[in-house]
């Protein structure tokens, strides 16, 4: 059998090993790994780093974000900057708003998504409204077709649910095998902290940090474990922000309970301090998300973290909105207050720079490490593995060719997003993203997008193993 293509010459990395080998492909598969290995085409990856796509387990396309405001990434754009930055799969949102059904939500999504995206997707829920129908018929059905985990909210006005529906959300959950993602940030006490900062004209953006300090997040998180140990179902805690929120998780682990996080770049590399507007300009505004960064200690816990096993996914919570629109961050109630500034930043295509840059380079985590929190693990806790997540015999060939040593400063001028800025602006990195391959044809090369567009599928997953509950037999 003659290979389709063979990359040679380069360092494999996977969440175990580090091995000098080239690595051949035959359709969408890796069929072999070896040496001088011969092939139809040959990629010479000599000093490149060979590692498996980046996997973003936690992205949010083209979902409705309030009256007047719209994202500014549709599947195209976000996969785009997806696969430019190193990867290759989201799993984006399917939301459902109130009122309406899951499985309608589901379907809309699906036909947005349809022949736009240039790396593969699957999509988790978000659980806005669990009627009766959406727990008994709805939900029990889309996790059976694929939609394997869902997402449910602790806080936001169209979005939060009560105590005994988060119960009855995760009673699905268990006997249905699906893992659910936590937002942990309390509503009430939210809702106190800014009408109090309100009251005393605090409305800048810089107050939104304000009024969800780390309290809010810990008690939100120790809740969320306690109700899931109740019931006897794992969780993944999402954007966990800092130490308060992580010792309950450490807590919990400790207890042998199934409780997994994930932590995102804005929480080792922006502060709270970022918020603050310069001269009046709302530049703030461009680093409001939820929960808000923090501060260096809280970065500093958070590493930790990452190297010691309390998290096992750095995703992005690629959430973007424009600057300077109406129509985003600038919109005319969010000059009012902070309350009505779009939450979430951009961060899809700056995820594997920043880790690669701060983690590895800097001697925090390791290479093996690096690949387990940006991929392996994703693929592991969402039903992807083994089809997606490593390299191997076997495995889909979604690769990403990384050059260690290149050094770039992220900017604006050089993303694929639809947002009219980054976080990052100017800051430094060292290791890029030189060529993305999607199940064996390269979809990024040198910063330009080659792939075609519509070659990403849109994929149903497995149970996670990871997502059974303790009393679970087999
Ligand atoms: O501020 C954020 N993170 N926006 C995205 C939605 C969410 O809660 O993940
Ligand atoms: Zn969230
Ligand atoms: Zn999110
Ligand atoms: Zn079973």
């Amino acid at each position: 059998m003659e290979l389709d293509l063979a990359i040679v010459g380069g360092t494999v990395v996977t969440a175990s090993d580090t091995i000098a080998c080239d690595v051949g492909i035959l359709g969408d598969k890796i069929v072999t790994l070896g040496r001088e290995l011969k092939a139809k085409r040959v990629i010479d990856a000599s000093g490149l780093l060979v590692m498996p796509g980046g996997i973003d387990s936690h992205v949010h396309i083209a979902q409705p974000s309030g009256p007047e405001v719209t994202m500014a990434d549709d599947f195209a754009s976000a996969t785009a900057s997806a696969a430019a930055g190193g990867n290759t799969m989201v799993l984006p949102f399917a939301l459902q708003q109130r009122g309406t059904s899951l499985r309608a939500a589901v379907e809309e999504y699906r036909r947005e998504a349809e022949g736009e995206c240039y790396v593969d997707t699957a999509f988790h829920l978000i659980i806005s409204d669990p009627t009766p129908e959406v727990l008994g018929q709805e939900l029990p059905a889309l996790i059976k077709d694929g939609y394997t985990s869902f997402k449910i909210f602790m806080t936001y006005d169209d979005l939060v649910l009560r105590d005994r529906e988060i119960l009855d959300v995760f009673d699905v959950a268990r006997r249905e095998g699906a893992l659910v993602m936590v937002h942990a940030e309390g509503y009430d006490a939210i809702r106190y902290m800014t009408e109090r900062l309100e009251r005393e004209g605090k409305t800048s953006s810089y107050y939104h940090a304000v009024s969800r300090p780390e309290i809010v997040e810990r008690e939100a998180t120790h809740r969320a474990i306690s109700h899931a140990e109740l019931v006897d179902v794992p969780v993944m805690i999402v954007h966990v922000s800092g130490r308060e929120a992580m010792e309950q998780i450490r807590w919990a682990q400790t207890r042998g309970l199934k409780v997994y996080a994930e932590t995102c770049p804005q929480y080792i590399t922006l502060t709270a301090d970022d918020l603050r507007d310069l001269n009046m300009d709302m530049s703030g505004a461009k680093y409001v998300c939820s929960p808000p960064p923090r501060d260096a200690e809280s970065q500093e816990a958070i590493w930790e973290g990452l190297r010691n096993g309390i998290f096992q996914t750095f995703s992005s919570d690629h959430c973007p909105f424009l600057f300077n629109s109406p129509a985003g961050k600038l919109n005319p109630k969010s000059r009012t207050s902070f309350r009505w500034v779009p939450n979430g930043i951009p961060g899809v295509e700056t995820r594997l720079p920043i880790l690669f840059s701060e983690g590895v380079v800097k001697g925090r985590i390791s290479l093996n490490r690096f690949v387990e929190l940006t991929s392996t693990n994703h693929a592991k806790l969402y039903g992807l593995y083994p089809k997606k997540g490593s390299i191997g015999v076997g495995f889909d060939a979604d690769i990403v060719l990384w050059d260690p040593e290149r050094k770039e400063t992220i900017r604006q001028d050089i993303l694929h997003h639809g947002s009219d800025y980054t976080p990052w602006e100017g800051f430094e990195v060292t290791g890029w993203p030189v060529m993305t391959l999607l199940r064996g044809k390269v979809v990024s090369n040198a910063g330009a997008i080659v792939g075609e567009k519509g070659r990403g599928q849109i994929l149903a997953r497995e149970l996670s193993t990871y997502a059974r509950s303790s009393q679970h037999a087999s």
